[in-house]
């Protein structure tokens, strides 16, 4: 089974896509079969920054069902070992998914026949965007140095646990436990997940055991990209440190990324930044997380939902 690896951050233009491509290229040339796949439905950008200019078929063929097979809406990119799934065919905006689509989506990622998988995630926290980083342990985290981009990536992170809690109930058996959250712990505790997975821990021991597992198997990760020469270059570890001791979910801060005026140009060239400025700050950053990309062998999470 490919490794998946979501890449998703609270804030629209931190540089998700950017980092996407940039990660996506550097794992292929260093000898992965990597596919790209565009799930930032509504607002797919993807191919540009790979170089395809107009893609013939797309992620949107096969929620359609125009293209029955997924592997089929595949398209190359003009770099060996590169591969892309755009989400830009047509105009398809679907915020949130159906379930059954989402199901169907999520079974035909994990069958893709590929070394390494990035899925280019939505800004926000969409049930989509949730579902997708449900998928996998691997889940990336991208953020700008600025308060409002890290203040979204952590409420991010707190969706996908709540999320996943929300799962292992029914609604009413869930409202009941934010309830008596609340009434133990004080009003508002039902948005505490400390305060929730208490409640689980007494009412419902085994699914909580469950989730405490599941939750330490979690290995986030979490990049922090436009970083500038003045700016705190361990907020990456405090966040991590903050994530670890408020959610108890394990979060790896895998480095800095430069801000570099180039990256625009490039956009804006419809080039590769990696080709055309290798010798730049920003390019070696990422080379070093493209690394990670290729090396790390973490394990696939078993969907519980599907
Ligand atoms: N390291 C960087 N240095 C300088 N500029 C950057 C860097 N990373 C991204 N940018 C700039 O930020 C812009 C947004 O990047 P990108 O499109 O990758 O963000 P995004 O998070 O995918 O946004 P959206 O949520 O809208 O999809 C880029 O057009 C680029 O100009
Ligand atoms: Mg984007």
């Amino acid at each position: 089974m490919a490794h998946v690896w979501p890449i998703g951050g609270g804030k629209g233009g931190s540089g998700k896509s950017f980092i996407t491509s940039s990660l996506g290229r550097l794992s292929a040339e260093l000898g992965k079969k990597t596919l790209i796949i565009d799930l930032d439905l509504g607002a797919a950008n993807l191919h540009t920054l790979v170089g395809v200019p107009e893609p013939k078929k797309g992620f949107s063929d096969f929620i359609r069902k125009k293209i029955p097979l997924l592997q089929d809406t595949v398209v190359e990119t003009p770099s060996e070992n590169l591969y892309l799934i755009s989400g830009a065919h047509d105009n398809f905006d679907v915020a949130n998914l159906p379930y059954e689509q989402k199901l169907k989506t999520l079974r035909a990622i994990a069958k893709l026949d590929f070394d390494r998988i990035l899925l280019d995630l939505g800004a926000g926290t969409s049930f989509n965007t949730l579902d997708f980083f449900l998928i996998s342990q691997n889940g990336i985290f991208i953020t700008t140095p600025e308060p409002t981009s890290v203040e979204n990536v952590y409420r991010l992170i707190r969706s996908i646990y709540f999320r996943r809690i929300r799962y292992c109930f029914n609604i009413t058996d869930f409202k009941e436990m934010e309830t008596e959250a609340d009434r133990q712990f004080g009003e508002g505790s039902y948005n505490k997940p400390d305060c929730l997975m208490k409640v689980i821990a007494r009412t419902d021991p085994e699914k909580y055991l469950q989730l405490k597992n599941e939750f330490s198997a979690f290995r986030f990760k979490l990049i922090i990209n436009q970083v500038r020469k003045h700016d705190n270059i361990s907020l990456g570890l405090q966040m991590s440190r903050m994530v670890e001791k408020h959610l108890g979910l394990n979060m790896e801060f895998l480095g800095n990324v430069a801000y570099d005026d180039h990256v625009h140009d490039a956009i804006c060239q419809q080039v590769s930044f990696m080709e055309r400025y290798p010798y730049t700050k920003t390019a070696s950053d990422l080379r070093e997380l493209g690394k990670h990309i290729v090396e790390s062998v973490g394990k696939q999470l078993t969907l519980h939902y599907m």
